[in-house]
């Protein structure tokens, strides 16, 4: 379903990453080319983002990742072939990559300076309008309204940077971003802070950020701004955290299912819950998996 309100028409997806938690897979292709079954996973985060109406998808890409700009580009020696050979059906599923009236941009991260710099660089096209932030490695189900949508609809009511959480194990906070927040509803927290992977012991809580945000465009002010961080890197945590100073940033428990794509078990649980719903071989992959149990 394609609702377009028109308020948040951009997203921007950083993949300029190395994704060397996949090695050897991704030494030459990008991780988010990696298939869940038979997409790749950057093409479930756009579809993500259409779902929620959004338009523009901005890549910010770097080195090896020429197969992402393919994957949005016609193929036409590939249709030439499908319609030649009347195979119909994958000929609509190769054109529908790409629906009519999505723009694709591509712009250059010449050095993996981090999340934070990935985002900076896409400022020249976002300009002054609201926009979210999409991690292909965090794939989101939803039986619902995609999550980029339920967030759409959380900044549509408050007009206000809102945060993709969930709760995780204390132990695994030094994954992720982390915020202390103040609730306003069962699913809405007011952000107070926000750091980037804190040890356990150090963590303000348990609520981390997942690969979701509705950004204003004033965190580009701050990512100019923010020194390297953890890792080393620009980190868009840092730039979020100057930004509550001078905006209301909201953390949104979503409603759906996050796979952590960025590691080998998260990517198989992905496969196995995808291969489960595809009509093509749920049946028989159901009764594959029945098996191994005996
Ligand atoms: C990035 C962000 C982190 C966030 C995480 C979600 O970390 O820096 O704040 O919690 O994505 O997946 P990365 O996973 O790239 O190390």
């Amino acid at each position: 379903m394609k609702r377009n309100t028109g308020v948040i028409r951009k997203a921007v997806f950083p993949v300029a990453g190395m994704g060397s938690r996949f090695l050897p897979a991704t030494k030459a292709s990008p991780k988010e080319m990696m298939a869940i079954v038979d997409k790749p996973l950057i093409q479930y985060a756009v579809e993500e983002a259409i779902e929620a109406g959004i338009t523009d998808m901005i890549f910010v890409t770097g080195r090896n990742k020429r197969a992402i700009e393919d994957h949005f580009d016609k193929a036409y020696e590939l249709e030439a072939e499908l319609e030649k050979r009347g195979k119909l059906e994958l000929l609509r599923i190769t054109r529908e990559v790409i629906p009519e009236g999505i723009n694709c941009i591509f712009i250059r991260q010449s050095e993996p300076l981090g999340l934070g710099h990935a985002v900076l660089c896409a400022e020249p096209v976002i300009n002054h309008e609201p926009f979210v932030v999409i991690l292909a490695d965090d794939l989101m189900v939803s039986d619902g309204a995609s999550v980029t949508q339920q967030m759409v609809d959380v900044y549509e009511r408050h007009h206000s940077s809102v945060l993709g959480v969930q709760e995780v194990p204390r132990e695994l906070t030094r994954q992720y971003g982390i915020v202390s927040s103040v609730r306003v509803n069962a699913e809405l927290e007011q952000v107070n802070g926000i750091v980037e992977k804190p040890e356990p012991e150090e963590a303000p809580s348990t609520l981390a950020v997942v690969g979701r945000y509705v950004l204003t465009s004033r965190i580009f002010h701050h990512l100019r701004d923010v020194q390297a961080g953890v890792g080393g890197e620009i980190q868009l945590t840092d730039a979020i955290s100057a930004l509550i100073a001078e905006e209301r940033i909201l953390a949104y428990r979503y409603s759906g299912v996050r796979y952590d794509c960025g590691s080998k078990l998260g990517y198989l649980k992905a496969t196995v819950a995808l291969a489960l719903e595809h009509p093509e071989v749920r049946d028989e992959f159901a009764a594959y998996l029945q098996h191994l149990k005996l």
